[in-house]
């Protein structure tokens, strides 16, 4: 089972969309197996994004992932980070295709409401950032054949 890190960002949580961004998670048949409402500090955000560092924007991105509350979340599925990049859209809304996450909710070229992890090397990454192995919630959900088996 591959499992990927979701933040829902400052952005959304104060256009009060957590619901709606998790429901269209659930109704595609993600399993979240963990999760926690939190304020990101300055050093857990360089840690974050150390990738970008260096980078134009990696300050302003520093700035607004710390700039308010965040859920984050962990889901499980196989195949999981990519669906999950697929239902997040284009990193910008302005750009984003209509039926992403990205793509209905959002208009900036700044605010983009959701971060994802984008390969399983930075999803055990970033999930070791936010979690601690015995965090991560193990339990099957009752309808995992029809939501994962083949025919
Ligand atoms: P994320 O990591 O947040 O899931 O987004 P992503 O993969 O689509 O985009 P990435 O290239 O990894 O960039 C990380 C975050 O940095 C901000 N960014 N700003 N001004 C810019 O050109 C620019 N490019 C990226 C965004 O907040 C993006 O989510
Ligand atoms: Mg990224």
């Amino acid at each position: 089972m591959e499992r990927t890190l979701i933040i829902i960002k400052p952005d959304a949580v104060q256009r009060q969309l957590i619901g709606r961004i998790i429901t269209r998670f659930e109704e595609k048949g993600l399993q979240i197996i963990a999760s926690r409402f939190m304020h990101i500090t300055r050093d857990l955000a360089a840690q974050h994004y150390a990738v970008h560092k260096g980078k134009p924007f990696y300050d302003s991105l520093l700035n607004y992932i710390t700039s308010g509350p965040v859920l984050v979340l962990v889901l499980q599925a196989p195949g999981v980070i990519a669906m999950a990049r697929k239902l997040m859209g284009k990193t910008f809304g302005n750009e984003a295709e209509p039926g992403t996450i990205r793509g209905d909710f959002g208009a900036s070229r700044g605010f983009n409401l959701i971060h994802g992890s984008d390969s399983p090397e930075a999803a055990q990454y970033e999930i070791g950032l936010y979690f601690n192995d015995n965090e991560l919630v193990n339990y099957h959900l009752a309808n995992e054949h029809w939501l994962y088996g083949d025919n």
